[in-house]
């Protein structure tokens, strides 16, 4: 029991470099990724992976574009749905 919670603590604290929880909205997600992330290089098309695929994807470049776990979650959410399509 001590043990799980620890390691939530480490998990929450860790968060600001990950993916925030809930619901993502995937129309402010396009919007950022079409702007952010085509800073470097050109953008990614969603279907060039999986949608399980783009998870760390997002986690290391979201990080790149400066992007807070709000931002990630919504980006990704975009890209899953449309990964899926
Ligand atoms: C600060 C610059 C920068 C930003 C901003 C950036 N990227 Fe990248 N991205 C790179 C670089 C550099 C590479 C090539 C890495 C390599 O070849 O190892 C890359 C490669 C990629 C690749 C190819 C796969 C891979 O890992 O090499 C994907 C997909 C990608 N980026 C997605 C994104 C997404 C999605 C975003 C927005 C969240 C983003 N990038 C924002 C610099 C950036």
């Amino acid at each position: 029991m001590l043990a799980a919670a620890a390691a939530l603590v480490a998990v929450a604290a860790a968060g600001c470099a990950s993916i925030a929880e809930g619901p993502a909205d995937p129309s402010a997600g396009k919007v950022l990724f079409e702007a952010r992330c085509s800073a470097c290089h050109a953008l990614p098309h969603p279907q060039d992976y999986a949608p399980a695929e783009w998870r760390p994807i997002v986690i290391r470049y979201g990080r790149e574009a400066g992007m807070n776990p709000e931002e990630k979650r919504d980006v990704l959410g975009w890209l899953q749905e449309e990964a899926a399509r």
